[in-house]
């Protein structure tokens, strides 16, 4: 037995210790081999009949564990928490970094060598990644896939994008409650993950820009037969990458952030990559601030899927996938040099690959829009930034100076939005309150608040919004988001009244709220935050200890990482 291994410590004792550890493990009938000093690889795994877009899962575990065996290695699966995005209440985000804690204190306590991380679900990836990155063994990812597209009246309809244009559609008299209802069913129709750009499909894209997973992984549809082999590959792959010890801090440097930052804006990907990035770089401690997001600016839109285009993931898949976005980045200086779970560069990772439809997958000299990238916003009513997605909004609103009207809270937003008197016209610039990392608790995806109803109902589409809240990746619309400090926190958002005049300009990155700052003195004095909703458990550590967006909403304590060995034994 070798004693060179992580798991030699557990499993390579001859002593009372290392009986107990082999000895309970063969009681799945292992055999005396599997524990004579081969790479035992943990198989980290989100399934979860409640997380549906990681309900593929179970199936692809058993790919990685043949190519696991294949190479020579252990495989061993265990579960972890899973984040089903739609189901969970107040919102997944509230339990991202509570995965990420799960997954560091399960890889840390078990005798593993190396983990393959099996997430899709839009928090499963980041929290995983998160967690991994704080221990810092070899780790690669394998990610659900997308559904199949959406089909319905022999359309394809997408992922969230198209529920967000159906009920609107409803609430303005265009579309029946029974159509409606009879969407539902043809946009969910495989396994798999939103099949829009949103938030599942911009992580798995951006794991594959960093060189985390192996190529391909991110756009293969779940049920492709393909993603089962890409998982006995990634098997495979991560016996070997133990002995060549390539752990995530030599994955994930400021390069491959930045590769992941020009990546977002080249696939129209989520908002939501800010927070995941911003939190995953404080794991491995890398610098990557706010600012560095506009690096991305520039770049133009090529992948043409929906919500910023018109196609869906199959499409980008059968046109090539994530290596084509890759190659024409490089193609135009714009992927740095940085090592990838393969060993080599991210350049030579996404070598020789092919575009097979240039309207899908476009190129530099014909964009879907000329520059994609976020840009972050920042004045008085966001001292540490908020952001916007120009590719997603509406060009004119993206210059603007309005009046605000105020919701205090998500529930006056909700009680208020479809009156019939509201004082608001498309000029009308609406604001949302208490709905940041500390203030719903969690930073939920209500920032692409509905337009109120009378304005849909003149044909309105969108109109400025600005919150504390995220929004969904497969959302829309001139949505100002993450703004920080949050209400809740005392940020200058708390003190917003109707009427003020609020100056919005992604030209110039400017987010000013035009009231003096005598006026805002005295109202700050006169403000409160309000009682929190949780007060216990979890949801109290997470309130009590949350970082602002600014810092990925991490938690105080979680930022960096140990990967100092643990030593002491159970008996
Ligand atoms: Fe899970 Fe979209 S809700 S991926
Ligand atoms: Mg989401």
């Amino acid at each position: 037995m070798t004693t060179k291994r992580r798991s030699a410590a557990w499993y390579g004792k001859l002593d009372r210790d290392g009986f107990i550890h082999r000895s309970w493990m063969k009681n799945q009938g292992f055999p005396d081999h599997a524990f004579d000093g081969r790479p035992i690889i943990g198989i980290c795994n989100t399934w979860s009949e409640l997380t549906p877009c990681n309900s593929g899962l179970r199936d692809l575990a058993e790919g990685v564990k043949r190519g696991v065996w294949e190479a020579g290695g252990f495989p061993v699966e265990f579960p972890v928490m899973s984040l089903g995005e739609t189901q969970m209440k107040p919102t997944a985000m509230l339990f991202r970094n509570l995965l990420a804690m799960d997954v560091e204190e399960s890889i840390r306590a078990y005798g593993i060598d190396g983990v393959v991380l099996l997430g899709g679900c839009d928090k499963t990836t980041p929290g995983q990644l998160m967690g991994a990155a704080s221990v810092d063994l070899p780790s690669i990812v394998v990610s659900s896939g997308p559904m199949l597209n959406g089909k319905w009246q022999g359309k394809d309809i997408g992922s969230g994008t198209d529920v967000w244009k159906f009920s609107e559609a409803v609430r303005a008299g265009e579309m029946t409650l029974q159509d409606f209802m009879a969407a539902e069913s043809g946009m969910s129709r495989s396994k798999g993950v939103c099949m829009t750009m949103g938030t599942a499909s911009t992580m798995a894209s951006l794991v594959e820009a960093m060189g985390m997973s192996l190529p391909t992984n991110a756009a293969l549809p779940a049920v492709d037969a393909r993603r089962m082999a890409l998982a006995h590959l990634t098997g495979k792959r991560i016996v070997e990458m133990v002995d060549e010890d390539i752990k995530p801090s030599d994955v994930l440097t400021k390069a491959a952030f930045i590769n992941a930052i020009r990546a977002n804006a080249a696939v129209g990907g989520s908002t939501n990559a800010v927070m995941h990035l911003l939190a995953l770089a404080g794991r491995v401690g890398v610098e990557l601030t706010l600012d560095d997001f506009e690096q991305g600016s520039d770049v133009p839109l090529l992948v043409n899927c929906m919500p910023s285009g018109d196609y869906l993931m199959e499409d980008f898949c059968y046109a090539g996938g994530m290596p084509v976005v890759l190659q024409e980045l490089a193609g135009q200086g714009l992927l740095s040099a940085s090592k990838t779970v393969l060993g080599g560069d991210i350049a030579a990772y996404a070598e020789g690959a092919e575009c097979f439809n240039a309207d899908v997958i476009r190129s530099f000299d014909n964009p879907v829009k000329p520059a994609a990238g976020l840009r972050v916003l920042r004045g008085n009513l966001a001292p540490l930034g908020a952001i916007v997605k120009p590719s997603a909004a509406t060009d004119a609103l993206l210059e603007h100076e309005g009046e605000a009207f105020v919701f205090e809270n998500i529930e006056d937003m909700k009680a208020n939005i479809d009156r019939d008197d509201l004082p608001v016209t498309p000029d009308t610039i609406l604001v949302l309150k208490g709905c940041g990392p500390k203030g719903y608790p969690g930073m939920p995806e209500v920032g692409n608040m509905p337009i109120p109803k009378k304005l849909v109902q003149q044909g309105v589409r969108d109109m400025i919004r600005i919150s504390d809240a995220r929004m969904s990746g497969t959302a829309y619309g001139t949505v100002i988001l993450h703004v920080a400090p949050e209400a809740q926190a005392g940020g200058n958002l708390a003190l917003v009244k109707t009427g003020d005049r609020i100056r919005v300009s992604a030209s110039a990155g400017q987010l000013e709220l035009l009231v003096d700052a005598a006026e805002l003195e005295a109202r700050r004095a006169a403000w409160q935050p309000d009682a929190p909703h949780y007060t216990r458990g979890y949801a109290k550590l997470y309130i009590d200890h949350v970082l602002q967006a600014d810092r990925g909403a991490d938690l105080d304590f979680l930022v960096g990482k140990d990967t100092r060995p643990v030593t002491r034994e159970s008996h």
